[in-house]
């Protein structure tokens, strides 16, 4: 039998699995790590950390597996987007990685905004935001001029592994779309965005296809993970592209909710559309092809927030007990997610969360109920402008810590009015960089050919009238709290800093 790994590069952990010919997991490790945040509103990693559990993750995976490490033919990736590795001229990194979910840079966004903005969104379909890779360069251009300097090439996350993993550096397209630098319908590095900002060409890592075949494992990660030296790497993807992949998001009309530590609600794209930068457009991971998003940056991060500060001695799964016996509406109690910010539909750095309607008779599993709908309101919006624009919504494919758990996964019917697909085997973005490895191993003809041998539906949630009718009113409520809470946290900002 042969087999492929996957790998998922995250923000909380690195996850592997390892997949056989016929689609099933053999085995799965995961090594967690955390975040570096020196201020409010930074958030960053130390790539040698990611690089050191990754080794860690695989050499228990390949110890543990009941096979070959020669039966294993294909590794692929899939990463956190838009982070910040700088490399300089011997490939050493020069300081901590600067992930997705820092929101250091609005003055960086702003001058790029105000001296390039409508070219920007043009050529790279998106909107100027705080956690996109260009306004990270700038920040460093600005405050760290030294480090800058010495800057030879900047990677993203995965690909920073990769390339410890395989000595090459390079990128692919749907990574590269997070930068704000990619020519997103040419495909290309654009120039006159790097010279317009600094950037010389040449810091830019070469440009390939997800599938594309980088060569093997050095000698050295052979030696300490117990693979087999012609294990063949090939590129991989972002992680929302590798969720798609991974939950057979690869044809018109499909559409995804991911709840990882960010949510994101995604759509498939055949052709280049114009959303006005109003959500995320980026290449999939399927060559020519797009997908659109909305991103709600803490989703599973506001929970696990949660459990950190009010429930630290309990475990993840104790947080969930009795919330089934909570209806709709949490007891009058809403929350919104916004405790590191916000990006769709309000992009947003300076916004914070809230609990309104608080009561002494509410309880933990209150809060719990209030934070689960507070995050699928906040993704809800993503739907709700997807239909304002036409986009037929009838069918989503659920993945991600929500999906784990069948009262959220009702409440994301009974919120998005439609119905919810949960998979057998849900793996997420792990998948997706499965699927790659075996696509470029050439297990099948496309990527859509393996997603179907691979994947299969487990359950399907309707949405309950009842329900949906008590949270389209609910919605209008969670709606009214950003329009009103907005100028409160702008009086507060100047307090968030101190200890
Ligand atoms: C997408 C984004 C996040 C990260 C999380 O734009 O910033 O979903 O990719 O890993």
């Amino acid at each position: 039998m042969e087999y492929v790994i996957g790998i998922d590069l995250g923000t909380s952990a690195v996850k592997t699995i390892l997949v056989s010919r016929d689609g099933i997991v053999y085995h799965e490790v995961s090594k967690n790590y955390p975040l570096i945040q020196k201020k409010n509103g930074y958030s960053e990693q130390d790539p040698e950390v990611w690089v050191i559990e990754t080794m860690n993750a695989l050499a228990q995976l390949v110890n543990e597996a009941p096979v070959n490490p020669s039966e294993i033919t294909g590794i692929s990736y899939s990463g956190q987007m838009h982070g910040l590795v700088l490399l300089d001229r011997d490939n050493q990194v020069l300081r901590n990685a600067i992930l997705w979910n820092d929101t250091r840079t609005t003055s960086q966004c702003m001058r790029i905004t105000e001296e390039f903005g409508e070219s920007i969104l043009k050529k790279t379909k998106n909107n100027v935001l705080e956690g996109f890779t260009l306004p990270k360069l700038l920040w460093v251009q600005e405050n760290e001029p030294e480090i800058y300097k010495q800057v030879s090439v900047f990677l993203l996350p995965k690909d920073y592994l990769r390339y410890r993993m395989t000595g090459v550096i390079q990128t692919e397209f749907s990574d590269a779309a997070g930068t704000l630098l990619l020519d997103v319908v040419k495909k290309e590095w654009d120039i006159e965005i790097c010279e317009k900002f600094n950037v010389q060409p040449e810091m830019c890592p070469p440009l390939v296809p997800s599938h594309h075949c980088v060569g093997p494992v050095l000698p050295s990660v052979a030696e300490k993970t117990g693979l087999d030296i012609n294990v063949s790497v090939y590129a991989g993807g972002a992680d929302n592209a590798c969720g798609a992949i991974g939950a057979g998001i690869l044809s018109p009309g499909k559409t995804l909710c991911s709840i990882g530590t960010s949510g994101v609600i995604l759509s498939f794209e055949e052709d280049q559309k114009d959303y006005g930068g109003d959500i995320h457009f980026f290449n999939h991971g399927i060559s020519d092809s797009y997908y659109s998003m909305g991103v709600t940056l803490a989703a599973g991060y506001s929970l696990s927030w949660f459990k950190e500060v009010f429930a630290r001695n309990s475990s993840i799964q104790s947080i969930f007990e009795n919330i089934d016996k909570i209806p709709a509406g949490a007891n009058g109690l809403l929350f919104t997610p916004y405790i590191v910010g916000e990006r769709t539909p309000y992009a947003d750095s300076n916004i914070r969360g809230s609990f309104i309607g608080l009561d002494s008779k509410h309880r933990m599993e209150h809060f719990v109920k209030s934070i689960m709908e507070g995050i699928t309101f906040s993704l809800y919006e993503t739907i709700d402008f997807y239909r304002s624009r036409g986009k037929e919504i009838h069918t989503i494919v659920s993945i991600g810590g929500a999906a784990k758990n069948k009262e959220w996964l009702q409440m994301q019917a009974d919120i998005f009015n439609a119905r919810i697909i949960k998979l057998k085997n849900e793996q997420g973005p792990a998948m997706g960089a499965a699927i790659i490895a075996a696509f470029g191993s050439g297990w099948f003809e496309s990527l859509e050919e393996g997603s179907k041998r691979f994947l299969s539906e487990e359950d399907i949630f309707q949405p309950n009238d009842q329900n949906v009718k008590k949270y389209k009113e609910l919605y209008r409520l969670y709606k009214k709290i950003y329009v009103q809470t907005k100028e409160i946290n702008e009086g507060l900002k100047e307090y968030r800093n101190t200890k």
